[in-house]
């Protein structure tokens, strides 16, 4: 089995010396990362700037991204000849119109940025998708968590979504810990407990087993 693998943020260039990017570690991803080794799987792992080793099991091959242009084209070239592809990573929906070439001089007392809309990997990608293939994705939501989750699942054509909900203390960014929710397109809920992040990973790639080899 094969599987691809997005994690972390993606950092979006202003100037040589400044980005936009957000507080993701890329902890979960790498959790899945080793799950998927540890079940069999060859990983490729598709990160952004992370302050995380490269894993060392053999099994995981760390591709290294800054941008979520950069993110799209790793993932892509990688997709056709994968059997799962997860995106857990926390992509930049938008980047800065235009990349100065010199670091930008204080001015004015505002500053306005223009941003352009970033490619969206899953979904492009998932109108690629063959009847073989499993796509998971995350969903992080504040508000309607699970109409919000279900309507990504649809319009990204996930098999499976993670639902991280911001109100569990615990949860989410900056924590090693993880409370999570699956919704699959077979219109299973499975809602399971806070627990390290290495045992929400454990349980994903379970979820993802049963449903490409039913008889694992
Ligand atoms: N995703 C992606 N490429 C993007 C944005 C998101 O691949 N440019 C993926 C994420 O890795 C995740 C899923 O899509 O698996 C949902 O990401 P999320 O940010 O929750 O969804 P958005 O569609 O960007 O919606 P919003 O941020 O408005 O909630
Ligand atoms: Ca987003």
């Amino acid at each position: 089995m094969r599987v691809l693998l997005t994690a972390g943020p993606t950092y979006e260039p202003l100037d040589p010396v400044r980005f936009i990017g957000n507080h993701s570690t890329g902890k979960m991803g790498y959790a899945l990362a080793e799950a998927f080794a540890a079940a069999g799987a060859d990983v490729t792992l598709i990160s952004g700037p992370t302050n995380l080793p490269d894993p060392t099991d053999p099994r995981i091959r760390t591709m290294r991204v800054q941008t979520a242009a950069e993110m799209y084209a790793a993932a892509s070239a990688e997709a056709p000849t994968a059997d799962v592809w997860v995106f857990a990573a926390a992509v930049a929906d938008y980047r800065p119109a235009t990349v100065a070439p010199e670091k930008i001089k204080k001015s004015g007392d505002t500053l306005t940025l223009e941003l352009v809309k970033n490619v969206d990997i899953a979904a492009t990608l998932g109108k690629t998708k063959r009847p073989e293939q499993f796509s998971v994705g995350f969903a992080l939501e504040t508000e309607h968590e699970e109409e919000h989750a279900l309507g990504k699942l649809r319009r990204k054509n996930f098999d499976l979504v993670v639902l991280n909900s911001l109100r569990d203390a615990g949860a989410g960014f900056q924590h090693d810990t993880n409370k999570v929710t699956l919704l699959a397109a077979d219109g299973q809920k499975t809602i399971f407990g806070l627990k390290p992040k290495a045992a929400v990973a454990h349980d994903i790639v379970q979820a993802v087993l049963t449903r490409i080899s039913p008889h694992a």
